[in-house]
């Protein structure tokens, strides 16, 4: 947030200084978060009903957070879906919880993206399982916030191997056995806002998601020809245990960040899962190659230079206007 101070009529006297203190939305009219009234998510599937019967969805990290909201999702929509991940007892418990309330059966497959043969025998269970799937979304991801000069070589590789080559080893291993049997697929990958810009204090996190839009970018060129298509989502903030207990660890950035995104709130897995249903689904066969950002405007909102003058109150305008005004030449 910022706060705009008048000291005298003079416009180099304007002085925008950041604060946390939720008082300045109270001067502009604009209580934190309260235009979020203008955007209700609205949450239950919005495909038709059956617009995955007969198709199998694989979904790396779809045990939590924003992978489960998709498989649910997915399931609703009459897919068998397959959950994978480390720890087999969260996705035993997910894809049971789904199953049951959805009726179509998602498995639970144990996996390690970062580790190639693990993926290998991951895809070697699903074949015997499912078969080879239709839809596959890469959302397996860590991430943690850290200062670069504390970052250890080993943090580097924990994330860079989950978050790049991890998405590859999945993405190759299936690309290749879906080639040779000569069946099509749509890939999604999970990355995020700040692969397009960079980010200080998650650099590992924002290299390795940067490396993720160009190996899905590359394949929507070259592997068209053999019926795949290749989109990505980033996705801004989105309140899941596993993200925001590692971003924000204390909660302090929360507020902020709903004050800075323009539809004034966080958005929800379920809308995430609506997106993704209709990028993994035949209604959108000719979209390939695509980054859909999906952040309630946070991306433009922090690129703007002038963004932060929300805060100027209509009073402030109009003596700003006078004295724009009265300015003669340059
Ligand atoms: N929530 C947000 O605000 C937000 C914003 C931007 C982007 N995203 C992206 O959205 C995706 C989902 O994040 P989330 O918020 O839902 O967090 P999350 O619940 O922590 O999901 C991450 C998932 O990745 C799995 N995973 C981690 N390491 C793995 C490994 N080595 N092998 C296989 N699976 C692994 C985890 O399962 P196990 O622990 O069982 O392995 C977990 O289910 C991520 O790609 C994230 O970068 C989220």
């Amino acid at each position: 947030t910022c706060q705009v101070h008048f000291e005298s009529s003079n416009w180099k006297s304007l002085s925008i200084k950041r604060l946390t203190d939720s008082r300045l939305h109270g001067s502009t009219g604009l209580r934190s978060g309260s235009q979020a009234n203008f955007f209700p998510p609205l949450e239950d599937a919005m495909l038709p009903s059956g617009s995955f019967n007969n198709r199998m969805a694989l979904i790396t990290g779809g045990g939590t957070g924003l992978g489960r909201a998709m498989t649910a999702t997915l399931s609703q929509l009459g897919a068998q879906c397959i959950i994978a991940s480390r720890k087999l007892d969260v996705l035993q418990r997910t894809a049971e919880e789904i199953s049951s309330q959805t009726g179509n059966k998602v498995h639970a497959v144990q996996c390690d993206v970062r580790d190639p043969q693990a993926v290998s025998q991951c895809v070697d269970q699903i074949e015997a399982l499912t078969g080879l799937p239709d839809v596959i979304i890469n959302n397996a991801a860590g991430n943690f916030v850290c200062p670069s000069e504390r970052l250890s070589p080993n943090a580097w590789k924990t994330i860079t191997d989950i978050v790049l080559n991890g998405t590859a080893f999945v993405t190759l291993e299936l690309g290749k056995r879906l080639i040779q049997n000569q069946k099509g697929a749509s890939f999604l990958a999970i990355t995020t806002i700040y692969a397009e810009s960079g980010s200080g204090f998650v650099v590992p996190s924002a290299s390795a998601k940067a490396g993720v839009e160009a190996l899905y970018k590359s394949l929507a060129a070259e592997w068209g020809r053999y019926g795949h298509r290749f989109n990505i989502i980033q996705p801004g903030p989105i309140r899941t245990k596993g993200a925001f207990s590692r971003l924000d660890p204390t909660g302090a950035f929360e507020k902020a960040m709903i004050d800075r995104i323009p539809t004034g709130r966080l958005g929800t897995p379920a809308e995430i899962a609506n997106l993704a249903a209709y990028v993994s689904s035949n209604y959108a066969s000719w979209m390939s190659g695509a980054v859909i950002r999906f952040d309630g405007g946070e991306y433009v909102s922090l690129a703007g230079e002038f963004n932060e003058l929300r805060s100027v109150t209509p009073d402030q305008w109009k003596l700003l206007e006078a004295m724009i005004r009265k300015t003669k030449g340059s």
